[in-house]
């Protein structure tokens, strides 16, 4: 498929077939709602294409477009969309910042806004935002990570590292896995290895923006595999043996997992490790059955997908979308719609992801 993927959206059917029908001759639907996506890079993104794809069969009202990673890019590719006459734009924003720009445009042609699992900050020109709860996310993640010492552990050496700071998620994941971590640290049940700025902070629970952001500056993986390995091969290097045995590694999510994973897999004084992840992605559920890397945090994107659709689709038909909450971006409260999400492990993967019908088993091996 080439990068511009038209789809459709099925609830809009009536709209489009009254107008076709209008004439003798079938007009051209018009495209009504963009769609612009981060990269085709990862696969969590392709796996949302996927999903809006299933979602949206049939028509071509709705037109899908990637940024590959570049804010210029995902700018144009508003600007694009507008020059269509979109009424709705779903984005999830390379960069939460800089993509304020792309949103102020759709604004003042008077599209609705939906900012897509990531926020798009400090702007009033978002109205709505469909996300899973990324705060749990992290929680989630530590909690794994906590579930794993054995009674009276003290010292346990902690690896953590965080997403792209031009993200607003990496602050919500880290400040979920700060929270639940962080009373363990203080209290010398774990000890932080890779990073300073985090220990001078050890002794907060509840960090301020600034001050995440002087550990994620240390511990970002700027949500690249390569970045994340090195950081890994880095931090492993600097330590000395007695400060890995075994290793609790917090990992923002799947792909850098894998990447870290394979570094302390590598390293001869880590004599076990355990690593988070997020997304369920198909190469880390291997993993995760492989026992290379020990959980990941299931974020059922077919439910995101439904509920931006949804949202799309009251907009067009004149009804505000249902929201379940607001998150500040910085400069208003965005109403907000929120998934839950679900901890996978060893002995939950084939129940949460293969008999619920997410994947199907021939997928993967070993299961
Ligand atoms: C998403 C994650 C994803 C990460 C890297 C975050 O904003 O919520 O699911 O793994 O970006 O693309």
């Amino acid at each position: 498929m080439g990068k511009i993927a038209k789809l459709a959206v099925a609830a809009l059917s009536l709209t489009i077939a009254a107008s076709a029908f209008t004439g003798c001759a079938p007009q051209k639907p018009k495209v009504q709602v963009g769609i612009v996506l981060p990269t085709k890079d990862e696969p969590r993104w392709v796996q949302d294409e996927a999903r809006f794809m299933d979602a949206l069969k049939g028509q071509a009202n709705v037109e899908l477009l990637f940024s590959q990673g570049d804010s210029g890019k995902e700018k144009q590719n508003v600007e694009t969309l507008l020059t269509k006459g979109i009424k709705v734009l779903i984005i999830c924003p390379q960069d939460g910042t800089a993509a304020a720009a792309a949103a102020e445009a759709a604004k003042k042609e008077g599209v609705t806004v939906i900012s897509y699992d990531r926020l798009i900050t400090n702007t009033t020109a978002v109205d709505y935002y469909v996300t899973f709860d990324s705060v749990a996310v992290g929680r989630a993640q530590a909690q794994y990570l906590v579930n794993q010492l054995p009674a009276g552990t003290k010292g346990a050496s902690l690896y953590l590292y965080a997403g792209a700071a031009s993200d607003n998620n990496a602050f919500l994941f880290f400040q979920g896995g700060w929270e639940v971590l962080q009373p363990l640290i203080a209290d010398g049940t774990f000890m932080i290895k890779n990073s300073a700025e985090a220990v001078a902070l050890q002794g907060k629970k509840n960090l301020e923006r600034a001050e995440m952001a002087k550990i994620i500056g240390q511990i970002s993986t700027e949500w690249n595999f390569d970045v994340a390995k090195k950081k890994a091969a880095d931090n492993l290097t600097a330590a000395s043996a007695k400060d890995k045995g075994v290793c609790y590694i917090l990992a923002p999510n799947d792909g850098t997992a894998r990447a870290i994973a394979d570094e302390f897999a590598k390293d001869k004084d880590v004599s076990k490790y355990y690593v988070s992840g997020q997304d369920a992605e198909k190469a880390s559920v291997q993993y995760i059955i492989d026992g290379k890397q020990s959980m990941t945090v299931f974020k059922d994107v077919r439910t995101l997908v439904r509920d931006a659709v949804t949202m799309a689709t009251d907009v067009l038909a004149g009804k505000t979308p249902v929201t379940t909450g607001s998150y500040d971006n910085g400069k208003k409260q965005v109403a907000a719609k929120q998934t839950e999400v679900i901890t996978v492990e060893q002995k939950n993967v084939k129940s949460a992801l293969i008999d619920s019908g997410y994947y199907p088993a021939s997928d993967f091996t070993g299961l």
